[in-house]
């Protein structure tokens, strides 16, 4: 079992967990990093059973898995993430906030093998290929085809997971979300759906 420090105060509300971050990443914090409250829901539920390899796909400046390694440290919150300047964000806010159970992968998504992970973390990280609108950055390339392969990879990965694999998603469209997985809760805006697999 990890052994972190007690959670600081410090970072009970968005604002202040956004102070970890340079002044560019907090401007994005609203739009692009998952917020506190839904965080913490979305770890609570994933780390079900405690002892579980939790994977944010797309993980950003490592928000979601900060939170959830602070709230719940006998599971492990790995993050992966294409863009590099991101990742070394996590990184630095990881040793800040001195978690042990937070782990942080630079790359694409299908690199990995998803079958490594027991649960899934996932904020419509392949929508940037549809929005043109408000991008992270002009650093990579978008395309609608890309938005299709993503999902369709992360569809058939989550298809053959075992029955009982849990999922939150926030802000997505769906389409990654195969039919053997059951809603089991969502926010009243529908924007935070869970589900776990038949
Ligand atoms: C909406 S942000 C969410 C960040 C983080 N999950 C959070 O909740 O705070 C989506 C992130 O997914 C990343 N991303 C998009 N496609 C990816 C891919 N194919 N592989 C890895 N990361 C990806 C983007 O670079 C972006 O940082």
């Amino acid at each position: 079992m990890h052994r972190n420090l007690p959670v600081p105060t410090i970072y009970n509300t968005d604002a202040a967990f956004d102070w970890l971050y340079p002044e560019r990443i907090q401007l994005l914090s609203r739009r692009h990093w998952t917020p506190l409250g839904v965080a913490r829901k979305a770890a609570h539920f994933l780390s079900h059973g405690g002892n579980r390899k939790i994977l944010d796909i797309g993980s950003g400046v490592g928000k979601f898995c900060l939170v959830g390694a602070i709230y719940y440290p006998d599971s492990t919150f790995y993050g992966v993430e294409q863009r590099q300047e991101l990742y070394h964000h996590a990184l630095a806010a990881k040793k800040v906030i001195k978690v042990e159970n937070a782990v942080f992968i630079h790359g694409n998504f299908t690199k990995l093998d998803l079958d490594e992970y027991d649960n899934f973390y996932f904020y419509n990280s392949f929508f940037e290929n549809l929005d043109k609108g408000d991008r992270i950055d002009h650093e990579i390339e978008y395309s609608s085809s890309l938005y299709v392969y993503y999902s369709r990879y992360l569809y058939r990965a989550l298809e053959n997971r075992p029955s009982g694999t849990r999922l939150v998603t926030f802000h997505s469209l769906g389409d990654e979300v195969p039919s053997s997985y059951q809603l089991v809760d969502a926010s009243e805006d529908f924007l935070y759906k869970s589900y776990i697999k038949r």
